[in-house]
């Protein structure tokens, strides 16, 4: 019987591997840069977790289960409240602000489709201990420098939920957190089932506020009670880093959590799964036994990244060392002083010469070192560069110089 993988989850060849470990190493880099540390937290929580806080449409979305001692456990379907349990359980007492990176599989029962995975990767960030609108801004501008070094072609849209929020403050929390998700799905139909009256043309008009920072001042027209003075400076901040964005008072978000300054970024080339980036201010640790404590962060979806990413990482050299036949130990020990340079293989399969050296082009290797009675008693190796065909006798040392 052939086995397939699960629905949602993927394999990864060596390829694909090279090409997002690659991604990796660039996204930690400069989340190290700003100070921030990796943290790794289970795979499992307790379901409770997640249900608290994260919405109802991440119940229906989430791998639940139960142990075999009846323990309701879930698959983490993000890691913004794992981080901040671990915060609670761990770390209450270390001095803040606490800088928490990390990069891990999440699990979502979603219906698959291109860039929608039932298994994906999250990495993200969590700035925990302030609420001033500067730890909006160093999250928001490390999330945008990760995205422009990676040169990505995206759109990063800055709101805050607080102004729906302020807008539906009349409606009991269920009614709000049930609009908020259909502002988030942009499901306008669904949306105006809802509402009706000044509501729905105030909701209508803040979802269509998308622009330079001047949309602020048309929201304030609108809104003239709330208080736009948190996202104003974020957004003059943010133009003076030089940090592209637009304000979009439409933003949402689908986890229920956020406080204040949201944010999305949105790619091109992925269709309609095009948000490669969400994130804001929330507040969690009350709700898991810690400190009020306020927090910012996001999450790059690592998977849609990948996708579109156009890295020319240099590959290694890769050399292919040959052995005549009862040469086979000695090719072993000059397979062993070249790994110094370069990727080596030798062969584990006692083929001939002939087999050896046409494998070596399969595996598109740059060079194949022929180890032979006659080249060794000299103190030499045969190299044939097989891009070229050329070959050539020469030293050990001479051939250790030129891969460099
Ligand atoms: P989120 O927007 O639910 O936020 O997820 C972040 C990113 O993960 C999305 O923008 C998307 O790129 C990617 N993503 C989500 N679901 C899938 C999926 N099924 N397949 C592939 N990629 C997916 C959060 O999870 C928050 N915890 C972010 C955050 C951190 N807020 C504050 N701190």
């Amino acid at each position: 019987m052939k086995i397939e993988k699960p629905r949602g989850t993927r394999d990864f060849l060596p390829d694909d591997i090279e090409k997002r470990r690659e991604i990796e190493r660039i996204m930690r880099k400069i989340a190290e840069s700003y100070g921030y540390r990796e943290v790794l937290t289970p795979t499992f929580e307790h379901l409770d977790l997640f249900t608290i806080k994260s919405g109802e449409s991440i119940i229906e979305e989430i791998y639940a289960f139960k142990d075999k001692s009846g323990r309701d456990l879930a698959l983490r379907p993000e890691l913004t409240a794992p981080v901040m349990r671990l915060y609670v359980n761990e770390c209450m007492g270390i001095p803040k602000p606490i800088r928490f990176y990390y990069f891990a599989n999440c699990f979502r029962y979603e219906r698959p489709q291109k860039g929608r995975y039932r298994e994906f990767w999250q990495f993200g960030v969590e700035l925990i201990g302030s609420s001033s609108y500067l730890a909006d801004v160093e999250v928001i501008e490390l999330a945008y420098r990760i995205m422009d070094e990676l040169k990505l072609s995206f759109e990063m849209h800055v709101g805050h939920v607080g102004l729906l929020r302020h807008v539906l403050r009349d409606l009991s929390e269920d009614r709000a957190n049930k609009i908020m998700r259909l502002i988030d799905k942009r499901d306008l139909d669904a949306l105006d089932r809802y509402l009706d009256g000044d509501l729905r043309d105030k909701i209508h008009s803040l979802v269509d506020m998308v622009g330079k920072s001047d949309v602020l001042e048309d929201a304030k027209k609108i809104i003239p009670n709330f208080n736009f003075d948190h996202l104003e400076r974020v957004c003059r901040a943010l133009d003076d880093l030089e940090v592209d964005y637009k304000v979009n008072l439409g933003i949402a978000r689908g986890l229920e959590y956020y406080t204040g300054v949201v944010f999305e970024a949105y790619a091109e080339g992925l269709g309609a799964q095009n948000q490669i980036c969400g994130g804001g201010s929330y507040r969690l640790s009350h709700l898991f036994g810690g400190d009020d404590v306020p927090a910012t962060g996001f999450a790059l979806g690592f998977d849609r990244i990948a996708e579109i990413c156009d890295l020319d990482s240099k590959k290694p050299v890769r050399v292919v060392v040959v052995s005549f036949r009862g040469l086979e130990v000695e090719a072993l020990k000059i397979a062993d002083a070249i790994r110094s340079k370069a990727v080596v293989v030798t062969d584990v399969m006692e083929r001939s010469v002939k087999k050896q050296l046409s494998y070596a082009n399969d595996i598109s290797a740059d060079y194949a070192v022929i180890v032979g009675e006659k080249e060794l008693k000299e103190g030499k190796i045969a190299v044939k560069d097989l891009k070229t065909k050329e070959q050539r006798i020469t030293s050990l040392e001479e051939f250790l110089e030129t891969l460099g």
